[in-house]
C-alpha cells in the first residue's frame, strides 16, 4: 500500500454484470462496516430518466451529457430506514428508474465518454470517513483506482436473469423471465464492449460467482476480504 491509500478514507468496490446481487450485498456489507454506500448505477438510471422526462433522443450525444451536467440527483434514507429514495429534480424517481427499459436508457447513455465524466466528481464526493462501498461497473477500474478492496461479484445469467425477475416481481411489476434474460444478455454484452470504463474486473479484484449462493454467505465473503 502506498502512503495515500493507508491515509485515504477506505473504499470498497463492487463491480459486477446486471443481477449479479450487487445492490443486495452491498447495502448489507456497508450496513454491517457502517461505511457510506454508492449505488452508481442510479445515477446513470436517473440521468436516463431526466432525459427522457425532457423529451432528449437518448443518442444525442451532447444532449445527455448537458442533462448528465444539470440534473440534481439525492439520494434520501427514509427515517424509517426503508429503502433509499432517489430524488430526481425534485421528484421522487425511485420507481421509475428501476425498470429494465430504465436500465436500457441507463446503459446507452452511460456509454457516452462526456456522461461519464460529468458523473466522476460526483461519484468521488461519495468517499467520506469512515469509509464507502461503491457498487457499478467502473468502481475498481476507473472511478476508485486506488481503492483498497475490491470485488467482481458475477453468476450465471440464468439465475442472474431469475433474481432481477424476483426482485422485479415483488415491486408488482409485470416482467417475462425469458424477456429478462434476453435484456440483461444484452446489456452486459454493451456494458462490456463499450470504449469507456467498460465492465471487466478491476486488476487485483476478487472475482467471486454467487451463482447458488446464499446472501449471507456472500455478505460473510466479502466482509472477510475488507477485514482481514
Ligand atoms: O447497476 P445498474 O443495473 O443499476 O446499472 C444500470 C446501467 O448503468 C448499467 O447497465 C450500466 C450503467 N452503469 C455504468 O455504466 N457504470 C456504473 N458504474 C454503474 C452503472
Amino acid at each position: 500500500m502506498s502512503p495515500t491509500e493507508k491515509t485515504a478514507v477506505p473504499v470498497l468496490t463492487i463491480d459486477g454484470p446486471s443481477g449479479a446481487g450487487k445492490g443486495t450485498i452491498s447495502r448489507a456489507v456497508a450496513e454491517a462496516l457502517g461505511w457510506h454506500l454508492l449505488d452508481s448505477g442510479a445515477l446513470y438510471r436517473a440521468v436516463g430518466y431526466a432525459a427522457g422526462m425532457a423529451g432528449i433522443d437518448l443518442s444525442d450525444a451532447a444532449a445527455v451529457t448537458r442533462c448528465a451536467e444539470t440534473t440534481k440527483i439525492v439520494f434520501r434514507a427514509p427515517k424509517d430506514g426503508g429503502e433509499t429514495r432517489v430524488i430526481v429534480n425534485g421528484h421522487d424517481a425511485t420507481d421509475e428508474i428501476r425498470t429494465e427499459t430504465a436500465g436500457a436508457a441507463a446503459s446507452a447513455i452511460a456509454a457516452i465518454p462526456a456522461v461519464r465524466a460529468a458523473l466522476f466528481d460526483l461519484q468521488r464526493a461519495f468517499r467520506k470517513a469512515p469509509g464507502l462501498v461503491a457498487d457499478g461497473r467502473d468502481m475498481g477500474t476507473v472511478v476508485f483506482t486506488d481503492a483498497p478492496h475490491k470485488i467482481f461479484l458475477t453468476a450465471s445469467a440464468d439465475e442472474r436473469a431469475r433474481r432481477r425477475y424476483k426482485q422485479l416481481k415483488a415491486k408488482g411489476l409485470a416482467v417475462k423471465l425469458s424477456s429478462l434474460l434476453s435484456e440483461i444478455e444484452a446489456r452486459d454484452q454493451r456494458d462490456a464492449a463499450r470504449k469507456v470504463a467498460p465492465l471487466k474486473p478491476a486488476v487485483g479484484a476478487l472475482i467471486v460467482d454467487t451463482t447458488g449462493m446464499p446472501v449471507e454467505d456472500v455478505v460473510a465473503r466479502v466482509l472477510a476480504v475488507v477485514r482481514y
